[in-house]
């Protein structure tokens, strides 16, 4: 990209913002790229770019929707993208919408939004509180939808400036149906170089953004067994095969896996979340079901785990008779892979985030064991997911997400839209060729 085009990139800019926000002179030095970031940011700040994202979060919020069930909301976001007269596809994988902005031609790079809610119960009190019973954006996915709207609409105030195309990626279904993996299979991101994602995080700072090179979230999946026994008379235990005490068994059993058998230094974690059995005082029911999850960092600690958990519940039942079966439903719940930090893509994003915040406001993120279906995406080409703080302590308590207490502070949405437009414009103005840098060239070539 010539500079002639990062100055008319920047009156672009200055045109849509009245206010002194760019009110550098602008230069054509090469420092001057660097400013582009805090542009961004400023633009985003604008009224009437701030009060449009938070309209959208709000009107998401009060109308949340499952895996795989984001209608109302892909609608949404397809009436926001024809408004801006952004081009896009649609449906993929049920509910997910891509868009594009910029020469339709390659280079291309991608930004990702998840769309979908949770079934939790919201128990915010406030204005825009979910309409829907039992249904909640607890997770921020709603905000990540306006930010990457957000992101949008100043990339497409300079789509004529852009050298290549960015890919808008809305999924469905992150919260353990896998939606990435479907939008994946769809194609999504065919010919595409790059992909950035980001979580809106409670526990970082406004202001701030905290990631790592390598691996950032556990690779995840669920599994349930079945503990058959016979039932009868509690009185008379002689006479029956108790299941309840072989799935406490082998619930004690699953504890040993990570204790004993995995590396100290390789984080692992086995929960059971379900013990289902019995229901009444005094009979010993014929069976009873349990469920959990499983994590792991590597694909072979993984894998083995899998094995050990199957092995460990069907052994373990047999000991006091019961026979038992597992299922790790892959079909309704994929394993979401380990999220892996694209090293090159790292230093990427420490240049634009430090550029626009500070690089003092970069934090190291520890891997965590949550996961995250942008996994699907970084294990195709090259990923790089990162969280975005909203902490605020002028502004209250802002809990984790998956809590009916989880609120968002809205003035982080800037933060994610300006990262995003930000990460994007730089990647695809780094994929230009060096020499075009210093060679003057026209409009007329676009
Ligand atoms: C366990 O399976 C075996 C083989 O199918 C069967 O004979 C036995 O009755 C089963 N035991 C229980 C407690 O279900
Ligand atoms: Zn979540
Ligand atoms: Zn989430």
């Amino acid at each position: 990209m010539s500079f002639s085009k990062w100055f008319s990139l920047s009156s672009t800019l200055y045109l849509f913002m009245p206010a002194a926000l760019i009110s550098c002179n602008i230069s054509l030095s090469p420092e001057e790229l660097d400013k582009t970031p805090v542009n961004f940011l400023d633009f985003a700040k604008k009224p009437e770019v701030f009060d449009w994202m938070v309209g959208i979060r709000r009107k998401i919020h009060e109308d949340p929707e499952l895996c795989f069930e984001e209608f109302e909301t892909s609608k949404l976001i397809r009436a926001e993208l024809d408004q801006m007269g952004i081009l896009y596809t649609h449906p993929i994988a049920g509910t997910g919408v891509v868009g594009y902005i910029g020469t339709g031609g390659p280079p291309f790079v991608a930004i990702r939004a998840d769309m979908d809610a949770l079934a939790v119960e919201e128990l915010v009190e406030w204005e825009h509180k979910s309409k829907v019973p039992g249904k909640m954006h607890a997770c921020g996915h709603d905000a990540h939808v306006a930010m990457l709207l957000g992101a949008a609409k100043m990339l497409q105030e300079l789509h004529h400036e852009l050298q290549g195309t960015v890919v808008l990626v809305f999924q469905p279904a992150e919260e353990g149906g896998g939606g990435a993996k479907k939008m994946l299979d769809a194609g999504v991101l065919k010919n595409v170089e790059a992909i950035f994602g980001l979580h809106i995080s409670s526990s970082d700072q406004i202001g701030t953004v905290a990631s790592r090179p390598g691996p950032v979230t556990a690779g995840s999946g669920i599994f349930e067994a079945v503990i058959s026994g016979k039932g009868g008379h509690a009185a008379i235990p002689q006479d029956t095969i108790d299941p309840i005490l072989a799935a406490s068994n082998v619930i004690v059993s699953l504890q040993h896996l990570v204790s004993r058998e995995a590396d100290p230094l390789d984080s692992q974690v086995v929960t059971i979340t379900k013990f289902q059995g019995g229901g009444a005082f005094n009979v010993i029911p014929d069976s009873v079901k349990i469920g959990g999850t499983f994590r792991a960092f590597s694909k072979e600690s993984f894998a083995q785990l899998k094995q050990r958990i199957e092995e460990v519940i069907t052994r373990q039942a047999c000991v006091l008779r019961c026979n038992a079966t597992v299922i790790f439903n892959e079909n309704e719940n994929p394993f979401y892979p380990v999220t892996v930090n694209n090293k090159d893509l790292h230093e990427h994003f420490q240049k634009v985030a430090g550029d626009m915040l500070g690089f003092r406001n970069l934090k190291e993120h520890l891997p965590m064991m949550n996961s995250e279906d942008f996994s699907f995406f970084a294990e195709a080409i090259p990923g790089y997911f990162f969280f975005l703080g909203m902490d605020d302590k002028t502004k209250g308590k802002f809990v984790r997400g998956h809590s009916p207490y989880y609120t968002v502070n809205e003035d982080a949405l800037p933060y994610g839209a300006a990262l995003h437009a930000s990460l994007a414009t730089r990647y695809l103005l780094e994929k230009q060729p060096k020499s075009t840098l210093h060679k003057e060239s026209s409009h007329d070539e676009l």
